[in-house]
């Protein structure tokens, strides 16, 4: 089994940054996508996502790995098959889990001896329910084993090279001692577990860092009520080795394809099995409305946003991604148009124009062109670019030089030598004093 190819059936921003560590550490991987364009752009050399490092990575690999559309070539050459397919939400707010379930039938199809590991994010259960289904389709030679991804995009590689641990879960001592093995060469601690488990630690780990994020904004929330500085205070807080220091920026919420979803998903878990997960529901809805106090903050300084022309700097969901998925830009881009803004942005991942996600927004080439007659810009993702911004030009180019800063990104005495007029997330009397660090 240990000479054939690891076999990754999904590409995607997980699966792709997997099979290309794992051809890093000395391994055959045959990566497998339904999305044929995709495949085609990774025959040629391209990479379709942007992740740092990952272009050099995938040239440095290629004589290790290949790419196919095709279940059958993943087969003939692959036991150990990494799923790393997506798990979107569904309506109900559980995991979506019909791309797993084919990727699971098109598998057992072809028959022979194979070992699944799931590194998508499925609810907890899903292991003994796969198990079941194959079992009720007669097949037996299939094992399973749960083994959650943890890794941020942007920083995904190094994540998956230099991970905090790597978590296994298997309904058979081999299959985990088999995945284990695959990680040879990464130094960090393992954790041998049951399905169940291996699953749940996925979902509590990412509920726990989307409730921190709300934590830290609703302290920021009263922070501007009090005259307290949220950064000063994170900072305190941070220093105390039984909070620590990550995770507590204040800002307008968390986004992307994880938290969102796995929060949600973890809520309808518990209330599916009638357990009420009360802290999860305030996490979310504190989530909601920190995206919606930008709103409240542009109409507090500029009256009816009714005309107004306001520039979004940032759409991605976060900094070195080209990854748009529940980004906060998209709900308060909607906002801002449904209270009749004029809306600008500029994004480094974004070409100018119309984009299907940002209806009626117009995205610019670079952000002076975003800021040019703009009566407040809103910066959203803390692009490095933006604190290299000269802001006194872009105060001069704007109409009104109103800076929302929705990452406490731009330090408020930097703002104020440009002249613009400030305002950051949970930033008391205190703004303009230097942060202590
Ligand atoms: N993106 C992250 O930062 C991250 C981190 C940890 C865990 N996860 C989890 O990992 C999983 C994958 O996430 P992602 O962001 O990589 O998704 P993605 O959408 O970027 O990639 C999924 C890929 O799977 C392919 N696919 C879908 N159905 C398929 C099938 N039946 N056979 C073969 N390929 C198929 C899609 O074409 C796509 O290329 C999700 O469950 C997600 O929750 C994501």
């Amino acid at each position: 089994m240990d000479a054939a190819p690891i076999g990754v059936v999904g590409t995607g921003y997980v699966g792709l940054v997997s099979a290309v560590c794992f051809a890093h550490l000395g391994h055959d991987v045959v990566c497998m996508d339904v999305d044929e364009a995709k495949i085609a752009r990774l025959e040629s050399g391209e990479v379709p996502i942007y992740e740092p490092g990952l272009e050099k990575l995938v040239a440095d690999n290629a004589s290790r790995l290949s790419f196919t559309t095709s279940y059958d070539v993943l087969l003939e050459r692959c036991h150990v098959l990494f799923i790393a397919v997506d798990t979107p939400p569904s309506p109900s707010g559980d995991a979506d889990l019909s791309r797993v379930q084919f990727a699971v039938r098109e598998i057992a199809a072809r028959g022979g001896q194979r070992l699944l590991v799931m590194k998508s994010t499925v609810p907890v259960g899903t292991g003994e329910k796969v198990m079941a289904d194959l079992d009720g389709m007669g097949v037996t030679d299939i094992t399973y084993a749960s083994n959650p991804e943890f890794l941020r995009e942007g920083a995904a590689i190094q994540d998956f090279l230099e991970p905090d641990r790597i978590v296994i879960g298997s309904f058979r001592e081999e299959d985990g001692t088999t995945v284990e093995a695959l990680y040879r060469g990464i130094d960090t601690d393992i954790v041998r577990t049951s399905v169940p488990t291996a699953e749940m630690v996925k979902y509590a780990s990412n509920a726990f860092l989307a409730t921190k994020i709300s934590f830290i904004n609703e302290i920021a929330n009263v922070c501007e009520q009090v005259g307290a500085d949220v950064r000063t205070v994170a900072h305190g807080m941070g220093l105390d080795h039984r909070i620590g220091p990550h995770f507590l920026q204040a800002g307008i919420g968390y986004g992307g394809s994880c938290f969102p979803k796995d929060v949600q998903a973890l809520k309808q878990l518990a209330g599916n099995t009638g357990y009420h997960f009360q802290l999860l529901n305030a996490v979310i809805e504190v989530n909601a409305l920190q995206k919606r106090r930008v709103v409240g903050k542009l109409k507090d300084r500029l009256g009816t946003l009714r005309g107004a022309t306001v520039a979004l700097l940032g759409l991605t969901f976060k900094p070195n991604t080209d990854d748009l998925r529940e980004a906060a830009s998209i709900v308060l881009a909607g906002r801002l148009i449904h209270e009749g803004a004029k809306v600008k942005a500029y994004d480094p991942m974004l070409d100018a124009g119309e984009h299907p996600l940002f209806p009626g927004v117009a995205i610019c080439d670079d952000s002076l062109e975003a800021l040019e007659g703009a009566d407040a810009a809103v910066l959203v993702t803390e692009w490095q670019e933006f604190g290299r911004l000269d802001w006194r030009v872009a105060a001069s180019a704007m109409a009104r030089p109103l800076l929302i800063d929705g990452r406490n990104f731009i330090d408020p005495a930097v703002a104020a030598d440009a002249g613009l007029e400030y305002e950051g997330v949970g930033l008391g009397d205190e703004a303009l004093a230097p942060v202590a660090r």
